[in-house]
């Protein structure tokens, strides 16, 4: 297959050893997530974790926010803070960090499939070299593919985590070696990877804005608002599993899985300039109660036994 010592260079790495979140910038996500987690293990704190979370459980992917779970990445000490000095509105914040702390990405026969579903919708040649942007770049996978998956574009990825930055980097270096001097030195000029939020980023000049947005359903509606402000009418946004909530937006195509990957993949394209006013926040997906509380209960039950109590 064509490339196929740089393809090989992008695989792997997915089950990746999560280091404790270190960097002064996170150490509210760590105070906080020390404290949920300190009450999710101790069982005369149990009654207070649900009361506290159950509110708020619109925002936990799954049972139990990621972070509190073994692969979390809070480090191993007692909490500063109790959970009951934690403000609601700042738990409920930290929900939303953890969420989208949470990594994930598509195999590669998934990526393959991606970038032959879009590739009808992409501007022709003619029309400039185009710009792939991979928002929340992780490992960096996506944005490597894409720079064999979409010749002579610029490919480029904003992550905000800096050990994940670092992985993508040295995975791009990885890919670089595999190729011959020539190839690698074509490949290098298009690809960028940065480390920053992706609130910050410039999308200005960006053809093809990737959001692997599982895990960003409490953060679409502040997205969809930046892309519908920054990016030029025409420009085309992909987002998985859930919908990017702006009229400004046309649905091209909705891929239902598993004709691309094992989630909805949905394509957008951002109208010409009468883009219409953001319609009213729409309430996200809302677990029931009892079914989330009897789950939890499951998890404790389950860690006491793991802890042989
Ligand atoms: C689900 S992973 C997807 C990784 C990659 N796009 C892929 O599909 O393989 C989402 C990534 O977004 C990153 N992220 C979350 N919030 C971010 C932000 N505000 N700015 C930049 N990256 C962010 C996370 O650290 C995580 O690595």
């Amino acid at each position: 297959m064509q490339h196929s010592a740089l393809r090989q260079a992008i695989t792997d790495g997915e089950q990746h050893l999560r280091p404790v979140l270190a960097e002064a910038q996170f150490q509210r996500y760590v105070e906080v997530g020390l404290a949920l987690r300190a009450a999710f293990r101790t069982p005369a704190l149990r009654d207070v974790f649900i009361d506290r979370l159950k509110p708020h459980r619109r925002l936990v992917a799954g049972t139990l926010p990621a972070g509190i779970q073994r692969h979390g990445m809070l480090p191993p000490q007692t909490p500063p803070r109790s959970l009951a000095d934690i403000p609601d509105a700042e738990l409920a914040q930290w929900l939303v960090d953890d969420g989208r702390l949470i990594y994930g990405e598509f195999t590669p026969l998934e990526l393959d499939h991606y970038f032959t579903a879009v590739a009808p919708w992409l501007p022709e040649r003619g029309q400039g070299p185009g710009h792939f942007i991979d928002l929340g770049s992780g490992l960096g996978k996506v944005v490597l593919t894409a720079a064999l998956a979409l010749p002579g574009m610029r490919c480029s990825g904003v992550e905000l985590l800096g050990y994940r930055h670092e992985m993508a980097q040295a995975r791009l270096q990885a890919m670089l070696a595999a190729g011959d001097p020539q190839e690698a030195g074509a490949i290098a000029a298009r690809v960028q990877l940065r480390q920053q939020d992706m609130f910050e980023a410039d999308v200005s000049d960006a053809s093809l804005v990737y959001l692997y947005s599982t895990c960003f359903a409490p953060l679409m509606e502040r997205l969809a608002e930046k892309l519908a402000r920054e990016l030029a009418p025409g420009a085309l946004v992909s987002t998985t599993t859930v919908p990017l909530p702006h009229p400004a937006f046309e649905l091209l195509q909705r891929f239902d899985p598993p004709s691309v990957a094992w989630t909805t993949v949905f394509l957008y394209r951002l109208r010409g300039s009468s883009a219409v006013a953001p319609a009213p926040a729409r309430a996200l997906y809302e677990p029931d109660g009892a079914a989330w509380e009897a789950a939890v209960r499951a998890a404790f039950a389950a860690h006491d036994a793991e802890q042989g109590a």
